[in-house]
């Protein structure tokens, strides 16, 4: 089956390089000349861990081809749509579907009338664009109106950044949205590999497969919402937000996932996702009050980490050192989009505070971005920290579990750390006499 996939971003690459893993013939195709000229060096522009590989392999079989040309849809029986949906620039929250509407059009081109199609958005669209990509490609091909072999489906994507391969591999389920039987057994022959695995396929109409993704999305970021909610009653009442997430997740209709506390979620989807579902109820003209409350709380999250910050800093947080460890949204990512990170660093820089950073992923990009143009980048953990008057832990990422603590005290001007992540334990720091504060707990020193 030849497949081709517009978009070479997270989302494209990812389906691209798995589906060609099962064997299929898959094109890739991204207008940006850049992208597809590395991605033809096997040189992959983002950080995800087993791409690379997965790219490597399946270039070097064939199955697996780059290209900028749309035209090259036209072999194809699958055509997916990957490209991105960022909020639009107006500030409404809206999702801006001009990607997706444009390489709508560019691939209306290419549609051969004889061989079957399906043109599926990977992309997360709000309710009605299925419909509304059918009626660009009628208008601009109302010679295709009667091809019964022509469809669209919507088929959107669960994969998380950072475990992208696997997700994609051993997803929990597939979401499916169709229009016909041909489209649903053309679906249904194309996930056999993951099917085989036993992963739930389920097909549905268009609206309601575009609206499990928002609803998926918005489902989870009001759950971290919740439970950093619940941290902020923790740390002035007393109790720990972990053993209640631990209590609460033990029942199975709740359950343990998401409910970890934090800084705040962060990334390229939550928080453009719940933004856009809201605009959907607004634009509906439906009455939407939870998803807005969880979109201002965590908004309002970050600047009450940078008030926390400041208060462990007192009596001035001016000309203070701090470093943060881990500047992306969430580890195994290099992907700064709407970080907690973005927010916090320059309000404290605001404050008067001297901002040095240390991330795994760390790369030339970080330093184009005006949020961190006063932070001092270092390579190694310890250097970074010498002298400083507080650590932060802003992202979990694996290497700084292991941080020899010992070492780390030796090296703070003053022992104090702030843990958002919650890696450490409050009990090896007592016995460290480190003055250990993390999120939804009272550290030792507040207890006294
Ligand atoms: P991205 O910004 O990383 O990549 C999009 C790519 O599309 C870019 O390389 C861009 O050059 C290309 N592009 C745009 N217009 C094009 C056109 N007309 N022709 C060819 N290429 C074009 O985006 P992403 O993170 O991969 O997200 C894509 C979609 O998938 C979004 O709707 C997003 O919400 C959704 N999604 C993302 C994730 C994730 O983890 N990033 C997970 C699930 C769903
Ligand atoms: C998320 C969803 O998990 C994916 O299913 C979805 O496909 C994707 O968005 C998307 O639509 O793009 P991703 O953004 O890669 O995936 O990352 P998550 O692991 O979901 O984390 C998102 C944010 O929530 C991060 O900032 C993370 O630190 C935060 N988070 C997550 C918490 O604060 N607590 C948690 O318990 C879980």
């Amino acid at each position: 089956m030849k497949i081709a996939v517009v978009g070479a971003g997270y989302v494209g690459l990812v389906t691209a390089s798995c589906l060609s893993e099962f064997g299929y013939e898959v094109i890739c195709i991204d207008n940006n000349k850049s992208k597809i000229n590395q991605l033809k060096k096997n040189i992959i522009p983002i950080y995800e861990p087993g791409l690379s590989d997965l790219v490597k392999k399946n270039s070097k079989s064939k199955y697996l081809s780059f290209s900028t040309q749309i035209s090259s849809v036209k072999d194809a029986k699958i055509i997916f749509i990957a490209v991105g949906t960022p909020s639009s620039r107006r500030g409404d929250g809206e999702a801006d579907l001009k990607y997706v509407f444009n390489a709508t059009k560019d691939i209306s081109k290419y549609l051969t009338k004889d061989k079957d199609k399906l043109i599926i958005t990977k992309s997360t669209v709000p309710v009605g664009t299925g419909n509304e990509i059918q009626r660009i490609i009628y208008s601009l091909r109302p010679d295709l109106i009667n091809n019964k072999d022509y469809f669209v489906a919507s088929n959107p994507e669960f994969l998380r950044e950072g475990s992208a391969i696997e997700d994609f591999m051993r997803p929990d389920r597939v979401v499916c949205g169709v229009t016909s039987r041909k489209a649903q057994e053309t679906l249904k022959e194309l996930y056999r590999p993951l099917n085989l695995r036993e992963a739930p396929i389920i097909f549905t109409d268009l609206e309601s497969a575009e609206i499990i993704k928002y609803a998926s999305n918005a489902f989870l970021a009001i759950k971290i919402s919740f439970i950093n909610e619940m941290a902020n009653l923790c740390e002035k009442t007393g109790g720990n937000v972990q053993m209640v997430a631990k209590g609460m997740g033990l029942d199975n209709r709740i359950g343990p996932k998401f409910l970890h506390p934090g800084p705040g979620f962060g990334g390229s989807c939550f928080p453009k996702d719940t933004r856009a579902l809201y605009s959907s109820f607004k634009k509906n003209k439906i009455k939407n009050t939870l998803i807005k409350a969880v979109i201002d709380f965590n908004e309002h999250r970050k600047i009450s980490i940078a008030n926390k910050i400041k208060k462990l800093l007192k009596p001035k947080i001016k000309k203070k050192v701090i470093t943060i460890l881990g500047v992306t949204f969430k580890p195994n990512t290099d992907d700064l989009r709407e970080s907690p990170s973005l927010v916090i660093i320059p309000q404290l820089i605001k404050l008067g505070a001297i901002v040095r950073a240390h991330d795994p992923a760390f790369n030339s990009e970080f330093i184009k971005l005006k949020e961190f143009n006063k932070v001092k980048w270092y390579k190694n953990v310890l250097e970074a920290i010498k002298n400083s008057d507080l650590l932060v832990i802003h992202t979990e990422w694996n290497e700084y579990r292991g941080l020899d603590l010992l070492k780390v005290k030796k090296a703070l001007k003053r022992t104090i750390i702030l843990d958002l992540r919650n890696i450490f334990n409050l009990e090896d720091m007592k016995k460290l006499n480190i003055s250990y504060h993390g999120i939804g707990f009272k550290s030792q020193n507040e207890k006294k």
